[in-house]
């Protein structure tokens, strides 16, 4: 019989303070150099995205939450409010924490701002093969309202296709 798995700290989502964004920027370096999962890139400007990241958490137009685990930040979730009441939501959770329910807790915690932020509906871009993220995305009631055909042009010359899905609030 194997032994059973180490217990994993408690993960707590609360929002982010401007003490997280060295560690928000480490987390996006990270899975950008997955190179596979969000529109970033390696290498990442990291001075312009920590003045954007800095704009983000003091702004009153945007939501950062974080996950937090045994003092560690184990995933992110941004929320850009547009003036037409639409939030443009990003995440992502460290590669060793995948699986385990912080992405579903992001989000929950996430679509509950959203809607007391006044936004009628949550927009977001994946790519086609990102079957984690659509998977999660669906079981929270986002829908497909788009495909966009060899859109975005990667550093590799590549043309990606990416899927527009919407969550209605309203
Ligand atoms: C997408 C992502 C945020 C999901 O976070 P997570 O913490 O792994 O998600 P959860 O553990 O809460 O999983 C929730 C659901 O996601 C789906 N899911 C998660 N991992 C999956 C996998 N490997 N294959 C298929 N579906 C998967 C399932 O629907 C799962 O529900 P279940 O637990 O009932 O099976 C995470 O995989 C990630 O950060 N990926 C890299 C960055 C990224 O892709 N960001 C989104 C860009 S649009």
């Amino acid at each position: 019989m194997s032994a059973p798995p180490p217990a994993r700290p408690e993960v707590k989502i609360r929002e982010a303070t401007l003490a997280d964004v060295d560690a928000l920027i480490g987390l996006l370096v990270e899975v950008a150099g997955e190179g596979r999962w969000i529109a970033t890139e390696p290498p990442v400007d990291v001075e312009r995205r920590r003045r954007r990241k800095v704009d983000d958490v003091e702004s009153a137009d945007a939501i950062v939450l974080v996950a937090e685990a045994g003092g560690e930040l184990v995933g992110e979730l941004g929320l850009r409010l547009a003036r037409y009441g639409v939030a443009e939501l990003g995440m992502a959770v460290a590669a060793g924490w995948r699986g385990r329910g912080v992405g579903s807790a992001l989000l929950a915690e996430g679509i509950d701002r959203a809607r007391a932020a006044g936004a009628h509906k949550i927009d977001l871009q994946v790519w086609p093969h990102n079957t984690a993220a659509i998977g999660l995305y669906e079981r929270f009631g986002f829908e497909r309202e788009g495909y966009l055909r060899r859109h975005y042009r990667r550093r590799s010359g590549e043309l990606w296709d990416a899927v527009v899905m919407g969550l209605r609030l309203d």
